[in-house]
């Protein structure tokens, strides 16, 4: 378990990069302090601005409503729904004609859908669920591969008014049958697989294990994507092409008119307990941030070409592939397999290809694709790309130069992005305007206040490590989580309750010129390749096996990853630990986790680090480990 080398400090870099000036002259947003003083000074009125920008089937009575705080409510009153804007406005305009989608799958084949294709194969998609019975507020889950399908199952639960789950399709049988269930999902919509380096996954395979173990579908559509044998069940299990080449599927399809408030998605993203939290998102507020923290950031231009390289399966996808960009107007390429098959150029063959102009993505995949030397990128012409951007861990100042001077060319900005699942966009980030500092996300978006505070809420001093809370409500914030409020309240609201202060759940730091650095998780949360998962999560599929007694884990540094999952194990009376069964234990979890969750290392132990009251000391896993120094021992149990 040998923690990497020690990397440069984000925070002791003192470089400054200005943005080229073309950029600047050319940008959306061109100045920052006035607006961002407007907009914390007149909040409700900058919202409605924005809001002013999208179509409403009828606009709000009420900008914000803060009387069941911090179960805030935006935009009351208002009838909309996101796919009026994603999609129907287009069709009355040149947009029509316009590339919405360039998918490429990952053996090469590509399919294109401009805004009136697109607004078809929801429309069709969107009858044959109301064929299947699915009811507006109804929660159907949705696991899949990057494939166009994907986008088009979101879209029409969307515009029928259901709410989407969408789980991950790298996640497998335990963490599906977990999701529908707590979800209660009567439909699923999944696919025979997709292809990942090179290689057919069995999605179809996990889903019918999962549908065994979650006893609410009643009905399973299927794409075919690989066209590898699959079980399919009489009367529960549909081909997708089958369905939607009957007449019921038909060509035209009302959308339904939403209240502001009403459901427009749940997405389970891991927390301190084993139990994942299903945060939910709406109609009207959600559009409303995504929409413009994706044009002012990215500097959206009609003739862009925009490409955030994550998962749909993920908040980044859902916001930045599927919806913003789409509000937006903007042509979307969208990529289903690995970054470096078949070889490590296999991106920069997109960007070049498709002339993009606008790439987003991790740390983890540049540092991934950094490995493999500047020729791979080099032998391309990359010079479309005008910005650059980068979410879900901090980025190491070594990736960030890499992306900036052999991606970048030196002169594409880059907009480091912080914000999760909970924030429904963008919360601390650069524009394009703004001198950047490499490892910093730089300033707050407009709306947003902010804070880096002690436990009693206190401003920490200048450069000083503390918790960062959002400390007024914004239109993107999830509503709550899904059939358990009081999580909510006691996960984000309850530590600076007095204050009415959100707790993002990061550690940061802003030095003396205002820039803020964010530390890392303060929880059991670990980022595994930019991933979320909880350590309960892991501990709860080690503890599946017959094996294992006990389990900890914790995460710690990796070079490419940013963090990986250790194991710490204590097994069953009479069983000694062995590396035969550290592979099992490892094959173990991913299968009933998924690949990302597999820990990097395990350790067979005799006890674990707890406290009185029995609650594992993760931290002092992680200090011994890392060997620091192991803080405040006075709770821990003999
Ligand atoms: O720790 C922060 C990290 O990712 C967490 C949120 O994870 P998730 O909900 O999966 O959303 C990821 C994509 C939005 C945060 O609490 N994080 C996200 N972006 C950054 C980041 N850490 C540092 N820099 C970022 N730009």
């Amino acid at each position: 378990m040998a923690p990497t080398k020690k990397a440069e400090k984000p925070a002791e870099i003192k470089a400054i990069y200005n943005p080229p000036e073309h950029i600047i002259k050319n940008a959306t947003v061109r100045e920052y302090d006035k607006l961002y003083r407007r907009s914390i000074e007149d909040r409700e009125g900058f919202w409605a601005e924005q809001a002013e920008l999208l179509d409403w089937y009828q606009k709000w009575d009420q900008v914000l409503d803060d009387s069941q705080a911090p179960f805030y409510r935006w935009f009351t009153g208002a009838k909309t729904n996101i796919i009026q804007n994603a999609i129907d406005r287009h069709l009355k305009t040149a947009r029509r004609n316009k590339l919405a989608i360039i998918w490429e799958g990952e053996p090469g084949d590509t399919r294109t859908f401009s805004y009136h294709a697109l607004n078809r194969e929801v429309s069709k998609l969107a009858n044959v669920l109301l064929n299947m019975g699915v009811k507006r507020g109804e929660i159907v889950t949705i696991y899949m591969p990057q494939i166009p399908e994907l986008a088009f199952a979101m879209l029409a639960c969307a515009k029928i008014g259901a709410a989407h789950s969408v789980v991950y399709g790298g996640f497998s049988v335990e963490a599906l049958a977990g999701r529908i269930t707590d979800a209660q999902s009567r439909v699923l919509i999944t696919a025979d697989g997709g292809y990942r380096r090179g290689r057919a996954t069995k999605l179809k395979e996990i889903a019918n294990e999962a549908m065994q173990r979650a006893a609410t579908i009643e009905v399973c559509i299927t794409v075919k994507r690989t066209g590898e044998e699959v079980y399919m069940e009489n009367d529960r299990d549909f081909w997708y092409h089958d369905l939607m080449s009957m007449p019921i599927a038909g060509h035209k399809c009302e959308t339904v008119p939403m209240d502001s408030e009403e459901m427009l998605f749940i997405l389970y993203t891991s927390g301190t307990t084993g139990q994942p939290k299903g945060l939910v998102h709406t109609h009207g507020g959600y559009a409303v941030y995504t929409a413009t923290t994706h044009r002012m950031v990215f500097d959206i231009k009609e003739e862009d070409r925009w490409w955030c390289a994550a998962d749909p399966g993920w908040i980044t996808g859902h916001s930045y592939i599927v919806y913003a960009p789409l509000i937006n107007g903007a042509t979307v390429i969208m990529y289903e397999g690995a970054p470096n098959h078949p070889y490590p150029n296999r991106w920069w063959q997109m960007v070049e290809k498709y002339g993009i102009n606008i790439l987003y993505t991790s740390p983890t995949a540049i540092r991934g694709l950094m490995r493999f030397g500047r020729a791979w990128p080099d032998r391309h012409d990359l010079s479309s790309l005008r910005l650059l951007g980068t979410v879900g861990e901090t980025i190491n100042p070594e990736a960030w130069r890499w992306y900036h001077e052999v991606i970048g060319r030196g002169n594409c900005p880059i907009m480091d992005t912080w914000w999760q699942t909970e924030t429904g966009g963008f919360m601390i980030t650069p524009l394009p305007i703004t001198a950047l500092k490499p490892g910093s996300v730089t300033f707050p978006f407009f709306g947003i206040e902010i804070g880096v505070v002690d436990e009693q809420g206190q401003e920490v001093a200048t450069g000083a490590d503390g918790n960062l809370v959002i400390k007024a409500p914004w239109p993107g914030m999830a509503r709550t989580i899904h059939g358990d409020p009081d999580r909510f309240l006691e996960t984000y609201w309850k530590d600076y309750k007095k204050q009415g202060w959100y707790k993002a759940g990061d550690a940061a730091r802003i030095d003396e010129d205002g820039y803020v650095w964010i530390i890392g998780r303060t929880d059991d949360v670990i980022k595994v390749a930019g991933y979320r998962l909880g350590s309960a999560e892991v501990e709860s599929a080690l503890a599946s096996h017959e094996a294992v007694t006990e389990a900890a884990a914790i995460g710690l540094p990796h070079e490419i990853k940013g963090h990986a999952i250790h194991a710490f194990v204590i097994l069953r009376a009479g069983l000694s630990g062995s590396s035969q069964l550290e592979s099992e234990l490892k094959e173990h979890v991913g299968r009933e986790m998924g690949p990302i969750a597999k820990p990097e290392s395990i350790e067979f132990v005799d006890m674990l680090p707890k406290t009185r009251s029995g609650k594992i000391m993760r931290r002092v896993l992680k200090a011994r480990a890392l060997g620091e120094d192991e803080g405040d021992l006075t709770t821990l149990e003999e």
